[in-house]
């Protein structure tokens, strides 16, 4: 992979929306001013988006897509494959992105190129991999062919915690199937969930009108893209609350069209009393502390079995004290910034709540601007705020359960069922708690914190409809369409 920039010159002008293949200045009054959560300083100005210049973004997308599907698979994927050379030869000029925009340390940022660059590569295999099929008939001379077309204009929302690779994992696979896209960033990261990757698109010389990225606040302008007429699928990534009501407005208006809905999670890290319990240590810290905790599939109850749970938070404690905290730009920064004053506020809140239900604080620390450093809590309940919603922060309670059945007991005691985790020395035993546990992912031996471009992601319960990656998000962004063919004249009853 090549990581040299000297040919390239950074890209410019995210002051600008994307819309119908041109940049233009947003028309709306309001404008958003995009910070760097680490220092506050303010890296670009964006004037919003009106209702009038969304409904541009639709009238391009739904003008150029059914020309793109009729592209030849080999014209779609090598559009991919572009996009996926140009992600090599800026890596340095987004991963920087990343870490100012978004407060990703270099590792957590690092982490995302990979897995943005994986499932652009991933994508760029769909184009060939869509198939139909033939079906036998009961009705003599009738055959059935099942087609799989695109969905046609496909909405996305993203969020701010991965915002390049969430925002890619919807768009990458939406466009190589032959749809069109509107996209809407978060407000806290338009350039790095939406318009880096506008300008990465262009470059590798995808179509006009095919992509399109609307800026502008959730609660404005977040309805109408919903509502919206022209797409049949809106894949929506962020919060429970949030998806609901996109859930209750995509199939209670007045068009009818489908949801991909990627929600909160409260994944729950099991430790049995037979686990190695020093790689137990180093799993839940990375898996609990990467980006500051606010991933949906992060760590956010750790359950011990009580024989070793004493000498778990013993070494847990020793760890974790051992991260540094601060500077995300800095290369052994395990704990940056979180990425707004609102979501330090929620923290705070969690941090007193969790004291006065009676959690023991066992470590914390001074908060400075938006960095707040990791807090542990042990004598957990699962009643306690801090095991019931997700924290979304470098905070983490530790649960102490009697023995297997209880730690089990207590991991399905959720509303959300995204990830989980195990450790246990006895894969057997490993693999039957796994399956006991309902949610979407869970991983033996290893962190919660996992995504693979051919594995799906999603999950069950509160946690969300739909699955990514490989396969799964192939039939999510494409329609089935049964054509039959009768082929002799059938007998009716009148
Ligand atoms: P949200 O507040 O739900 O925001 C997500 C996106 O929805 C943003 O683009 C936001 O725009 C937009 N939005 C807000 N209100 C809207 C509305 N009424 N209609 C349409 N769009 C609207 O979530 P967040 O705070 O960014 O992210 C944190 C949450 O997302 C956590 O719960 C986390 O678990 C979840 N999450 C889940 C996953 C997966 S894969 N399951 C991945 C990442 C995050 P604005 O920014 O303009 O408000």
């Amino acid at each position: 992979m090549s990581t040299n920039n000297t040919t390239t010159s950074a890209y410019t002008d995210f002051h600008l929306q994307f819309i119908a293949g041109e940049w233009q200045t947003g028309k709306d009054d309001s404008s958003n001013t995009n910070t760097n959560p680490y220092n506050g300083d303010t890296l670009v100005e964006i004037q919003q988006a009106t209702k009038d210049q969304l409904n541009e973004a639709y009238d391009a997308a739904s003008q150029t897509q059914e020309a793109w599907a009729k592209q030849t698979p080999a014209t779609r994927a090598a559009v991919l494959y572009k996009v996926v050379n140009i992600l090599d030869q800026r890596q340095e000029e987004i991963v920087d992105w990343l870490i100012k925009e978004s407060g990703s340390t270099r590792i957590k940022a690092m982490v995302e190129f990979s897995a943005t660059r994986a499932i652009t590569l991933e994508a760029a295999t769909f184009p060939n991999r869509v198939h139909g099929e033939i079906r036998p008939s009961n009705t003599p001379g009738k055959e059935n062919f099942i087609y799989r077309e695109p969905i046609g204009v496909v909405a996305v929302i993203s969020p701010w915690n991965f915002p390049l690779h969430l925002t890619q994992r919807s768009i990458a696979p939406a466009l190589a199937l032959g749809n069109a896209v509107v996209l809407k960033p978060a407000s806290d990261t338009p350039v790095t969930g939406g318009l880096l990757l506008a300008k990465v698109f262009e470059e590798a010389g995808l179509p006009k009108g095919l992509l399109n990225v609307v800026v502008g606040s959730g609660s404005e302008i977040g309805d109408a893209i919903v509502e919206h007429k022209a797409p049949s699928l809106v894949s929506f990534t962020g919060s429970t609350s949030v998806g609901k009501h996109i859930g209750e407005l995509a199939n209670g208006g007045e068009y009818i069209k489908q949801v991909a809905l990627e929600l909160g999670g409260n994944s729950p890290f099991v430790v049995l009393k037979d686990a190695d319990i020093e790689q137990a240590v180093k799993a839940a810290a990375f898996g609990k502390f990467l980006h500051q905790g606010q991933i949906c599939i992060a760590i956010n109850r750790v359950i011990v079995e009580d024989e070793i749970y004493d000498d778990f938070v013993e070494r847990f404690l020793a760890h974790v004290k051992t991260l540094n905290v601060g500077d995300p730009n800095k290369q052994d920064t395990a704990v940056g910034p979180i990425i707004n004053e609102k979501q330090v506020k929620s923290l705070k809140e969690k941090i007193a709540k969790a004291q006065e239900e009676g959690a023991k604080m066992i470590l914390s620390g001074e908060i400075q601007g938006q960095v707040v450093p990791p807090h542990i809590f042990t004598e957990v309940t699962r009643e306690m705020d801090l095991s019931r919603n997700e924290v979304f922060g470098p905070l983490v309670g530790i649960i102490r359960a009697k023995d297997e059945d209880d730690a089990l007991s207590i991991a399905n005691d959720s509303m959300y069922g995204l990830s989980s985790a195990v450790f246990t020395a006895d894969m057997q035993k490993g693999l039957r708690f796994a399956r006991g546990i309902r949610a979407g992912m869970t991983h033996i031996n290893d962190i919660s914190v996992n995504d693979e471009s051919n594995t799906p992601f999603g999950g069950e319960k509160n946690s969300g409809i739909g699955r990514f990656n490989g396969e799964w998000v192939l039939e999510e962004f494409t329609r089935t369409h049964w054509i039959s063919m009768q082929n002799e004249p059938r007998e009716y009853p009148f």
